[in-house]
């Protein structure tokens, strides 16, 4: 990526609950130069941009606005958060259809004005609304980024962190596969600092239960969940703006990966300032290679099932 004096943009598409919290948390943490936010709900866009606008004077020097789909014209990063979010009771998959419906006009608004951003796609179900829009985009599939299991792996790592006592930055462990009920935990690569964590089965077992249920208990809670989102969505455009390379566990085309190709599935994945890198190779063992497969053929079967 040449330098150049181009200001930095962000969009995010949808300020419901989880599209302010991640604009906020961007504007916090000085991610961007300028903050664009657009909704179907404009009254909303506009109050969230003013109420943030009144606290640049204790933050730095971001612009935020309003926009309209025009703005996603410079952008470096466009964020899709917009559509239905689960209600107590249904899954991430229960929103496809309503879902679908409203990423088709958004997709179609976007490619009007950007044709070299990356996109990021947080609206559930996160890795089906990807595969749905990179077909529909035509764009490279480095470019289209679901936010896969990075908040999911986030969990876990926090539950094991807790139950070990120990920082959870420190705890090296994946969930991979579906952002959903078919994720699975990847145990023959769960270590602190390299060093094997020896839980029996059931704590395992409780573990990943905590770690694939903690949306619906956080909704059953409180109605929705935002926070954890919004860091994990912050995260992955920190990796694309400073050309990290860091490997974080997005949603993206898995192409004869361990017997599974065409859908879109979090996995570990090199994210630089082009977007996913390359997927890393992973060694996996049989049951977590069945599982993986599971969840693949879980996610073809719906698509398949949908006319998108
Ligand atoms: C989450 O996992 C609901 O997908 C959202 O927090």
């Amino acid at each position: 990526m040449p330098l150049t004096n181009k200001k930095s943009r962000i969009v995010v598409i949808g300020v419901g609950a989880v599209g302010s919290t991640t604009a906020y948390t961007l504007l916090l943490r000085e991610r961007m130069d300028e903050l664009v936010l657009i909704d179907a709900n404009q009254g909303k866009a506009i109050g969230d941009a003013l109420d943030m606008n009144h606290g640049l004077p204790f933050l730095g020097q971001s612009k935020v606005w309003a926009g309209t789909y025009e703005d996603c014209k410079d952008a470096d990063i466009i964020i899709i958060t917009a559509g239905a979010s689960q209600r107590e009771g249904e899954s991430r998959i229960d929103l496809l259809k309503r879902n679908v419906a409203v990423f088709e006009s958004i997709t179609t608004e976007v490619l009007k004005y950007n044709t070299d951003g990356i996109l990021i796609i947080a609206s559930n179900p996160v890795d089906i609304m990807s595969y749905f829009t990179w077909k529909k985009s035509g764009w490279p599939v480095n470019r289209i980024i679901g936010s896969g299991t990075l908040l999911d792996s986030a969990r876990f790592r926090y539950l094991i962190g807790e139950k070990l006592n120990i920082d959870s930055r420190s705890v090296h462990a994946h969930i991979i596969g579906e952002h959903g009920d078919s994720e699975l935990p990847l145990w023959s690569m769960t270590n602190v600092a390299g060093s094997t964590i020896n839980f029996t089965d059931e704590e395992k077992e409780n573990l990943y239960l905590d770690t694939k249920n903690a949306a619906y208990q956080i909704i059953k809670a409180k109605g929705a969940t935002f926070y954890g989102i919004a860091l994990a969505l912050d995260r992955i455009c920190t990796a694309i703006l400073h050309n990290e390379a860091a490997v974080l566990n997005v949603s993206t085309l898995l192409t004869d990966y361990h017997g599974v190709s065409d859908v879109f599935l979090g996995v570990p994945c090199v994210v630089d300032r082009n977007g996913v890198r390359e997927v890393l190779p992973l060694d996996i063992n049989e049951l977590e290679r069945t599982q993986l497969n599971q969840s693949a053929q879980k996610i073809k079967d719906i698509i398949s099932s949908v006319s998108m």
